[in-house]
């Protein structure tokens, strides 16, 4: 890690996605990009772990419902590793509304609104550390 723009992000297929049945059209996504899983696992946040994985929205009014929303069911956190993989990724998914995000995105064919947006993805280095720590520990991590 850490020559030459060589980046970890922190990705998650939300419960929407995992009730698609898309987990596995979002990784052939991430692999046919390039991109290298370095981790993944499948868990169910409780409310409180969704709070604190999105700590940041507390203040915005649609926190309840997100954090509901992200404990409404299973949902896969993958740690990415590539060249600039942070907005590499971010570029997979498109923008937060799928109806702004651009066509043939992640979000653009497969999420039905702003909040069920169907993944996740770190949108800066610090961020991306600092939620891989949260779901990760150092030895699930593989090099
Ligand atoms: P994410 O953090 O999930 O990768 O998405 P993002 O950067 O594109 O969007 P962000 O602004 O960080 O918002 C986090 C998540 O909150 C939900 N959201 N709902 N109702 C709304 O207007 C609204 N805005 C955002 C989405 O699930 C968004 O991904
Ligand atoms: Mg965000």
């Amino acid at each position: 890690m850490q020559q030459s723009g060589l980046q970890r992000t922190l990705s998650i297929v939300k419960p929407d996605g995992v009730r698609k049945g898309v987990i596995g059209e979002v990784v052939r996504r991430f692999e046919a990009a390039g991109i290298r899983i370095a981790a993944m696992k499948m868990i169910r946040l409780t409310k409180r772990e969704a709070e604190g994985f999105y700590a940041v929205h507390r203040e915005r009014p649609f926190f309840g419902s997100l954090t509901d929303f992200m404990s409404s069911g299973p949902i896969v956190v993958m740690v990415l590793e590539g060249e600039n993989v942070i907005a590499r990724n971010r570029e997979l998914m498109g923008a937060t509304d799928p109806k702004k995000a651009a066509p043939g995105t992640i979000r653009a064919s497969m999420a039905d609104g702003v909040e069920q947006n169907i993944v996740h993805g770190s949108d800066a280095p610090e961020t991306a550390a600092m939620e891989i720590r949260y779901f990760f520990g150092e030895l699930e991590i593989v090099n």
